[in-house]
């Protein structure tokens, strides 16, 4: 069980936080690590994140058996294999491949966390498998909220509090405790919360609202992506 939890609401409260020698999981719901944790699954190599759409062509060409994924707005960048809805990462798709991913709020997120002794990936596609990896961790654990463009998600915090809910009895920050409560006020219409939230209504209007019944899907997968070196991997 983790000595204890907080919870860093956006990426830019991250350098607030000391991660060194913690275990970080980051978030983003809607829709990086929902992608990242289904790529995975369906049996993609490793995934790289990266910040900006050169870097991921710059690091694919070195790379042979590599599709390159991500959005800008939301929508698949130019010249780009793959968006970043998680429908697409399908075992057809993904399977012995590596990937390049870049997208607005979780690739920058996971690069922030590079300090943490361990960082994991989470998404309510793989709350149960997260929930029980974290058990056995000893040490500090903190959520990273990816949020939107350095703003507040609901969809972030309500996963990191259906995390801190399940894990039960430690020490919590009141970053934590607030978590917990919006999950306790979410967990019967968690689809309902993702269409309400800022993001999913961006994602509806673009003609993305499929997305928002996936990345609703409670422990669809049982992996735990986890993040070494700056690539992630089952
Ligand atoms: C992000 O990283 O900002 C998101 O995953 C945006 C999205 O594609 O929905």
């Amino acid at each position: 069980m983790p000595a204890s939890i907080d919870v860093a609401f956006t990426p830019d409260l991250l350098p607030f936080f000391d991660l060194t020698g913690k275990t970080v999981v980051v978030a983003d719901l809607l829709r990086a690590t929902t992608t990242i944790t289904f790529a995975v699954a369906n049996g993609a190599t490793a995934i790289t994140p990266v910040l900006t759409p050169e870097d991921a062509f710059r690091l694919a060409a070195d790379q042979p058996n590599t599709l390159i994924g991500g959005e800008r707005g939301g929508v698949k960048v130019d010249g780009f294999d793959l968006g970043n809805s998680p429908r697409e990462y399908t075992e057809a798709v993904v399977s012995d491949r590596r990937i390049v991913l870049t997208t607005t709020n979780g690739t920058r997120t996971l690069q922030a966390c590079r300090a943490a002794e361990r960082v994991l990936v989470g998404s309510f596609l793989n709350l149960r498998a997260v929930v029980d990896r974290l058990a056995q961790v000893e040490g500090e654990l903190v959520f990273a909220c990816s949020g939107r463009e350095g703003g507040f998600c609901t969809e972030d915090t309500v996963f990191a509090g259906a995390c801190v809910a399940a894990l039960g009895e430690t020490q919590l920050t009141d970053a934590a405790e607030a978590a917990k409560i919006l999950y306790q006020i979410h967990r019967d219409d968690l689809l309902g919360m993702l269409k309400n939230c800022y993001h999913g209504q961006y994602l509806a209007a673009i003609g993305l609202g499929e997305d928002l019944e996936f990345c609703a899907q409670v422990d669809r997968v049982d992996v735990v992506p986890c993040q070494i070196g700056g690539r992630i991997t089952a």
